[in-house]
């Protein structure tokens, strides 16, 4: 059972904060998805007073950290914001856990100005992302040996 109030979304800002949304992570991608745990973490997770190239939040209700995601400032390629690792841990979907995350992203991108977000979606979640705007562009690709295609919203 949930309770009534929605979770609280919060930028992480201490070590501690980037650990439970890294076991957040842990849960879904690597345990229930199977990415290759060497692949989930990369130079955008740690101390968040030492990674500036990206910012996380998490979703927290009674203290307890059900889902997570990350904006990269900008990406080489684009210029762009990309946003990745959304999870929501299982027990929880279906929530709007995953939306509020999400919105918690775009505001981060608005506020230092950005004016478009693109994220590479896994196919069974491309429909999440439409209901928040997004546009699939380009094929199929994989990464981690799941499904992708690249999806863009202006903010
Ligand atoms: N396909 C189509 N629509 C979906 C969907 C999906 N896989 N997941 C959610 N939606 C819809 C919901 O029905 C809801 O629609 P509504 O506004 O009409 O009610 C809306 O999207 C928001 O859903 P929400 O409850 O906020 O989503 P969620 O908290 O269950 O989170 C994921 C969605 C994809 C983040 C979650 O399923 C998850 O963590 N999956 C595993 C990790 C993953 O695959 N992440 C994405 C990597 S690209």
């Amino acid at each position: 059972m949930s309770p009534g109030r929605p979770p609280e979304i919060v930028v992480v800002r201490s070590p501690a904060e980037m650990d439970q949304a890294l076991e957040v992570r842990r849960r879904v991608f690597v345990e229930e998805q199977r990415v290759p745990a060497e692949l989930e973490i990369d130079e955008h997770d740690g101390n968040p007073a030492e990674v500036t190239t990206a910012l996380h939040v998490l979703a927290l209700e009674l203290g307890l950290p059900l889902a997570t995601g990350r904006l990269i400032l900008s990406h080489e390629a684009d210029g762009r914001p990309h946003i990745g690792r959304v999870a929501v841990l299982k027990d929880h979907r279906g929530r709007g856990i995953g939306r509020a995350v999400m919105l918690a992203l775009h505001d981060l991108a608005r506020e230092r100005g950005f004016t478009a977000v693109t994220l590479a979606a896994q196919v069974h979640a491309i429909g999440f992302y439409e209901k928040l705007g997004y546009a699939a562009r380009g094929p199929l690709f994989l990464d981690a040996g799941i499904e992708h295609r690249w999806m863009d919203v202006r903010l």
